[in-house]
């Protein structure tokens, strides 16, 4: 699930790059739109069909979350997830991705943002995988390192920095992901998520490792 109430964080970025990822590494790979700007699903719709296949979803059914055992579901979700919702929707996920931009503004709000989700619904990265990732960072500015030490305060991965490049806009807008080229730039721009996929890959399998324990302790009692 990528998360953070505040629009224009990347969450839609994040969440149509990572499908492009697994879809391109021969993963099955549903996209979960819950945002009623749907720009997600608009992504999708205008991918082209030579492209590799991603399933494109706008409203949560628990089917869907049994059914992507074997490969992965995205879930983009809008600015405003009302409060309420916040711990059943999260209840459902297995990793939270926060995207944050390195602005003052943005680092309150995430910093709101992440204290709720850690002290409120007692959220604690023993129960769900959480991370941050940094997106449209330039280097080096007072406002990443701001981010950079306010996040090394948390409890929390801070996994990334995808840096600010407009092949991420031009890109959408085809309804293509960085992963989709294999060019000298978007090379460049896929070393930035390296991290997350690596980081990704090792929480996915510590769960498949807690999974088979706890299946053989109930098969022992
Ligand atoms: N790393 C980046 N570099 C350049 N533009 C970006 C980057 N990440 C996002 N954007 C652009 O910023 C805008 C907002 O991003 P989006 O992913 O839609 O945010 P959200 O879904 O959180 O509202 C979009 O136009 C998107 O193309
Ligand atoms: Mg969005």
């Amino acid at each position: 699930m990528i998360i953070n109430p505040k629009g224009g964080s990347g969450k839609s970025t994040v969440s149509c790059n990572l499908a492009g990822y697994y879809s391109n590494a021969g993963k099955k790979v549903t996209l979960l739109d819950m945002d009623p700007q749907k720009s997600s699903l608009s992504w999708l719709r205008n991918r082209p069909a030579e492209s590799t296949f991603i399933r494109g979803l706008s409203a949560i059914r628990e089917s869907d979350f049994n059914e992507t055992e074997d490969g992965y579901l995205i879930l983009d979700t809008p600015a405003a997830v009302a409060k309420n919702i916040i711990p059943e929707i999260i209840a459902k996920a297995d990793t939270l991705i926060i995207p944050v931009l390195p602005s003052p503004i943005d680092i309150q709000a995430a910093r709101i943002f992440i204290y709720q989700l850690l002290l409120k619904h007692r959220i604690t990265s023993a129960d769900l995988n959480i991370a941050v990732v940094a997106n449209r960072v330039r280097s080096n500015t007072l406002a990443y390192k701001t981010l950079n030490d306010f996040i090394n305060t948390l409890n929390i991965p801070f996994i990334t920095s995808l840096h600010e490049n407009s092949v991420y806009l031009k890109t959408a807008e085809k309804g293509l992901s960085i992963f989709d080229f294999n060019n000298k730039l978007t090379r460049k721009l896929s070393d930035d998520w390296n991290p997350l996929i690596s980081w990704l890959s090792e929480t996915e399998a510590r769960k498949k490792i807690i999974s088979s324990s706890n299946k053989a302790q109930s098969q022992n009692n």
